[in-house]
């Protein structure tokens, strides 16, 4: 019996050497290796190290300096640092779906001689944080199974420090250890306990594993072995489990104490048992484990030289982040517990997925094919959203657990020499694609009439020869552009679609032709409107509240049960008319109180205005029926006679008129802003048509009825106009036509039947004056109205000289065609075909994440949104109230 087991225990032992020579699916990586230095074995680990030449594609070489030569050995000596670029990333092959150890080594050893002794920057595992980089010698060490064959580690730079990295290893795990329900594993420690100070890895460890040596305590006792201990699936070295820790004194729990920080964070423990002593027959070893006095687990027996591991199902917390896990000995116990290892590890979420994988191979293939090397162009091509690779956008879930889409491509001006790539074949969500401005040859290729999604196609300013494939020009929906290549021969229909002298652009689109058709009936309707009312303007009354915030954030209205006030209390309240705001159509806005703190505009209405006294029934009526985050409020009215104010919410932030015109502040509404505010008033528009009983419709929409409040939220204002229907069942009313020239809709004029769509038409008209912040009507451009001008342009293929100036091309232009779009439908000049407000809410959500996931790709990672800083101009450079 002895004998067998003896032989047993050799057998495992040559088995367990012959395992650990094999580094099978190890990768050892010497950041900073000279690429033609040959892979070498380390020792004493028997490691062998590769350069990471090939593995990324930026950053330069370095050494620790002199000095620190003799603390350290190769691998540790030379390291990669990356002064340029954001985000650097190693690129590596992995098996998808498997269990990894990844480690990271940073050792700053004053490579670059400035003494820095404050590293700080941060590590990323693809799209997500791993941790944060903060001293000048640590090793990270993460346990993850891998989504994809390729793994990317991605440093990136958070502040003035440059990124480093010294050693960069990967070890497969099997994979039922190391399991958890969600998240990975970022190690916090890893111990055996022994005085010997030495660390145990490979070979060893034959999963390269570091144990560090613990010292024992002063009333702890050493216990070892010299027999063979059975490992478990976690296969712990013989040197870590023939060894353990007991408390000298019987009765003594055995206490491990660490910190975490924050204070929240989930750790999970492991530990490692294996009894190591001949029990006699009346011995009993039983303890059970607690966490900061909190029973854990057991009761729990080692048993003799198998090496068992306990690890509690839910990742635990620790009062105040500090942890004490004590062994205590159960009553039945003759023996004080015992433990031979132990891990702790904290568990991170790695939330947010890779881009879609056949897009991001796709992308990289279109890469290889032009032979560049962004530094921009590294790690995931979509997320995180603010290193997503420039001249990319993507389509974004709001849940982080679906793939991103790469839907635009711009490499417009990269200097692009061959043919337009194949790889381009597999971008199967592209949306908008950019290739001007290059010196591509060959043939326009028919693939990409292949690809579904594709609308915007721009191949301006090449080389390109033969001729358009038909099936390109006979796309629906695509707009494709072709000027400026000489040798394309324009055959086949496109010659008939041209346009204006020498432009080779092709439209096809649905958009465009049903844009110069409303364009064309919009403009015809409006100049029928100019000269029936020339001096009557029907322009409804008019509403401005400007003013500076003056740094108190006004609450929102409180609403009093009874809303009246006596003219009495509108003098009280706006200090007898001390603060003018604006004057409107129908009257002067003041500044005031109620209640002695709350922020109010009141208009008081004159009495000579002729409609006035209907718009204003017409508008207590509504505003006190409905109530809408995106709708401005009544706070109150009075209604005396001749006097009559109504008391609004105030809106430190005057009229997105006011804003976009420049009147208002220097700095300009960045594009992101636009958007918001336009999204604002889309519900509450659509809150108006759909939220309300009986349906409401606006009747006046434009710029200067949307006001803002001190955080850019926007309010629609100024109801005065607005109709309900009088039955459900009903889906127009006929009306007398009123409304503003430019935003009233033209079959509205025409039939006097009032539909909810005639706001959607007006809004149309908004949405194209956040994009080109020019008037509604300008008798000195070539096309005055608005609506045509754009149409005209649009058909002309010039989408960016109807952009905004004052943007300075700081939009994604993803976004903003999208919005031209939704624009180009509302303005429909058939009410039926126009989308209602819920599809365009619906819209124009889904162009805001591509425009906020720009955010930080060009500007600097320290600045704050454009919002933010909108805001802060706002409350600290203006001054304060008079
Ligand atoms: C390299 O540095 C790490 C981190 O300080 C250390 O754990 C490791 O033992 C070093 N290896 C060598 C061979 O110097
Ligand atoms: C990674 O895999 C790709 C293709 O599967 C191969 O072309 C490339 O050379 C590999 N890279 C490394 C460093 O092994
Ligand atoms: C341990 O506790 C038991 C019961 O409380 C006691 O009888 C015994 O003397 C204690 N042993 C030591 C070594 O303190
Ligand atoms: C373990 O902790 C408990 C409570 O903090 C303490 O009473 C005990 O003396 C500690 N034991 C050892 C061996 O340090
Ligand atoms: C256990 O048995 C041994 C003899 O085998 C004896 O010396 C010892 O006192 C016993 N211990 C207890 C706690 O009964
Ligand atoms: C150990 O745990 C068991 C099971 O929860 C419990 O019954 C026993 O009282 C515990 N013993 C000690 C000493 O905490
Ligand atoms: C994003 O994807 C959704 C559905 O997957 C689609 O409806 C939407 O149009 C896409 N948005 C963009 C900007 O491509
Ligand atoms: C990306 O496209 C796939 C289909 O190819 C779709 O299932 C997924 O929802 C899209 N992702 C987003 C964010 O729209
Ligand atoms: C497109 O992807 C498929 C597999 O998804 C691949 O076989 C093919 O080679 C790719 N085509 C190009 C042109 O890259
Ligand atoms: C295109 O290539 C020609 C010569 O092949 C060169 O003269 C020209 O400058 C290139 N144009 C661009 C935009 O790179």
């Amino acid at each position: 019996m002895e004998r067998h087991c003896a032989f047993v225990a050799t057998f495992m032992l040559i088995l367990h050497l012959v395992q650990a020579q094999d580094q099978t699916g190890f990768i050892s990586v010497d950041c900073g290796l000279p690429p033609h230095e040959l892979p070498y074995t380390a020792n004493p680990t028997g490691l062998v190290y590769t350069s990471d030449a090939g593995l990324v594609i930026s950053g330069k070489l370095g050494r620790i300096a002199k000095e620190f030569e003799t603390d350290y050995t190769t691998p540790n000596l030379t390291l990669r640092y990356f002064p340029d670029g954001l985000r650097n990333c190693y690129n590596l092959n992995v098996t998808r779906d498997t269990n990894y150890i990844i480690k990271a080594t940073f050792i700053y050893g004053n490579y670059d001689g400035s003494d820095n002794e404050d590293p700080n920057f941060d590590l990323y595992l693809g799209p997500n944080l791993w941790t944060t980089v903060s001293r000048t010698e640590t090793t990270e060490e993460i346990i993850h199974v891998t989504k994809s064959n390729s793994l990317q580690v991605c440093l990136v730079k958070t502040g003035n420090t440059i990124p480093f990295i010294n050693i960069l290893e990967l070890r497969i795990l099997r994979k039922n250890v190391y399991v958890t329900e969600s998240g990975s594993l970022k190690l916090l420690f890893r111990k055996y306990f022994s005085d010997s100070g030495r660390t145990i890895r490979y070979p060893d460890d034959i999963y390269d594993r570091e144990w560090y040596a613990s010292f024992l305590e002063k009333n702890w006792a050493q216990v070892t072995t010299t027999e063979v201990v059975n490992v478990n699936d976690y296969e712990l070295p013989q040197r870590v489990m023939a060894t353990g820790a007991t408390p000298l004194n019987n009765n003594e729990t055995l206490n491990i104490t660490w910190n975490v920080e924050p204070s929240t964070t989930k750790f999970r423990a492991y530990m490692h048992f294996a009894e190591l002593q001949t029990l006699r027959a009346n011995d009993t070893r039983e303890f059970n484990v607690t966490l900061n006095g909190n029973y854990l687990s057991g009761p729990y027996s080692p048993i003799p030289l198998k090496a068992e591991t306990e690890v509690h199902v839910k990742p635990e917390q620790c009062d105040d982040g500090a942890c004490l896990l004590q062994l205590v000995k159960t009553l039945k116990s003759t023996l004080p517990p015992l433990l031979n290892a132990i891990e702790a590890f904290t568990v991170i979420d790695l939330p947010q997925v890779e881009t879609n994988e056949d897009d991001a191979a796709a992308i990289k293939n279109v890469q290889d094919a032009y032979g560049f090397s962004k530094i921009s162009w590294q790690g995931d091509p979509c997320v995180p959203k603010q290193y997503m690779w420039v001249g990319l956008n993507c389509n974004f879930s709001d849940d982080m657990s679906t793939p991103p889409n790469i839907t635009f491509l711009d490499l417009s001006a990269n200097g692009l020499t061959g043919i337009i790539t194949h790889a381009i074949k597999n971008l199967t969500h592209l949306e908008v694609l950019v290739l001007s401005s290059n010196n591509l040859t060959g043939e326009v290729p028919e693939f990409l009439a292949n690809i579904k999604s594709l609308m915007v196609i721009d191949l301006r300013g090449n080389n390109l020869s033969g001729s358009v494939p038909p099936s390109l020009l006979q796309k629906k929906g695509l707009m494709l552009h072709v000027d400026d290549n000489p040798h394309l021969l324009c055959t086949i229909g496109s010659c008939a679609r041209r346009r204006e002298g020498e432009q080779k652009s092709i439209i096809v689109p649905v958009v465009a032709s049903i844009a110069s058709f409303a364009v064309l009936i919009g403009a015809f309707v409006l100049f029928l409107v100019l000269r029936k009312k020339k001096a009557s303007k029907v322009e409804g009354p008019q509403t401005s509240y400007m003013q500076r915030s003056d740094g108190k954030s006004p609450q929102p209205a409180i609403m009093t049960k009874n809303r009246r006030f006596n003219y009495s209390d509108v003098v009280r309240m706006t200090n007898n008319f001390q603060r003018v705001l604006g004057k409107g159509g129908s009257g002067i806005v003041y500044h005031g109180f109620v209640n002695g703190t709350e922020q109010v505009a009141v208009k008081l209405l004159s009495p000579s205005s002729s409609q006035g006294y209907k718009q204003f029934k017409a508008e207590v009526e509504l505003l006190l029926r409905v109530h809408h985050k995106n709708l401005v409020g009544l706070v109150g009215y009075c209604d005396e006679g001749e006097n009559m104010a109504l008391i609004y919410e105030y809106m430190a932030n005057g009229d997105l008129k006011e804003h976009l015109s420049g009147k208002r502040n220097q700095f300009i509404l960045n594009w992101g802003t636009r958007l918001k505010i336009v999204i604002d008033s889309a519900q509450g528009l659509e809150y108006l048509h759909n939220g309300c009983k009986p349906a409401m419709i606006h009747r006046d929409v434009k710029t200067t009825n949307i006001l803002l409040n001190e955080h850019f939220e926007a309010k629609l204002a100024d109801f005065g106009l607005s109709r309900s229907f009088p039955t459900e069942g009903d889906s127009h009313v006929s009306t007398v036509v009123a409304g503003t020239p430019g935003y009233l809709d033209p079959e509205y004029y025409r039939t006097n039947w009032l539909t909810e769509k005639s706001d959607v038409y007006s809004f149309g008209i908004v949405l194209l004056e956040i994009i080109t912040n020019r008037p509604v009507i300008d008798q000195s451009r070539e096309k005055p109205y608005i609506a045509e001008w754009v149409g005209f342009m649009l058909t002309k293929g010039d989408i960016i000289s109807i952009m905004d100036p004052g943007l300075i091309g700081d939009y994604d232009s993803g976004s903003v065609w999208k919005v031209v779009e939704i624009a180009m439908s509302c303005l429909n000049p058939s009410s039926t075909r126009r989308p209602t407000m819920s599809q365009v809410v619906i819209a124009l959500n889904e162009c805001l994440p591509s425009e906020n996931s720009r955010g930080g790709a060009s500007r600097d990672m320290d600045s704050k949104s454009s919002i933010e800083v909108s805001l802060t101009f706002d409350t600290d450079v203006s001054p304060t109230a008079r």
